[in-house]
């Protein structure tokens, strides 16, 4: 896989979901995204932002053009040394929120990627990577 281009953002308000989310429209943009694929991974990018805000006490963010045998996407990396998530597999599978918050949360955001991977270790932070590539045929 090569990168493109590369973006950090630093996630130490909550102005870095704004940030995050318009650095990765307009990543997702340039890749040849379609508007539903555009708003998906900007969507998943901005609930993960949010969590390392608001559940791991800030953060960094990196926004990856990246391209693979011919077809180009984004990838999005997300660190924060908070206290982790005790329950990874609880969380993953939705309906779990010790903040009782609104959002699509982790497993509504692993189903709007096309990759998903995360590494919590409890006091220590959280780690998640996510990736989604533009459909074939579509232009960059
Ligand atoms: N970056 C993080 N650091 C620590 N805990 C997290 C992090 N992200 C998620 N969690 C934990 O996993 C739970 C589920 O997250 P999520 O599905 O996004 O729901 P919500 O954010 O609405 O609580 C959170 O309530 C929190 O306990
Ligand atoms: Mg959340």
């Amino acid at each position: 896989m090569g990168v493109l281009a590369s973006y950090s953002i630093e996630i130490a308000s909550e102005d870095g979901v704004v940030r995050v989310r318009n650095q990765v429209r307009e990543v997702a943009l340039r890749a040849g995204f379609d508007a539903f694929a555009v708003a998906a991974i900007s969507t998943a990018a901005s609930e993960l932002t949010r969590n390392a805000w608001v559940h791991g006490g800030g953060g960094a963010a990196r926004v990856e053009e990246v391209e693979e045998a011919g077809r180009r996407g984004v990838r999005v990396d997300f660190r924060d040394a908070g206290p982790g998530i005790q329950d990874v597999e609880r969380a993953l599978r939705g309906g779990f929120s010790t903040r009782r918050s609104l959002g699509l949360g982790l497993s509504g955001t692993r189903r709007l990627v096309d990759e998903f991977s995360i590494d919590s270790t409890v006091g220590v932070g959280t780690h998640i990577v996510i990736a989604k590539w533009a459909r074939l045929g579509a232009r960059a």
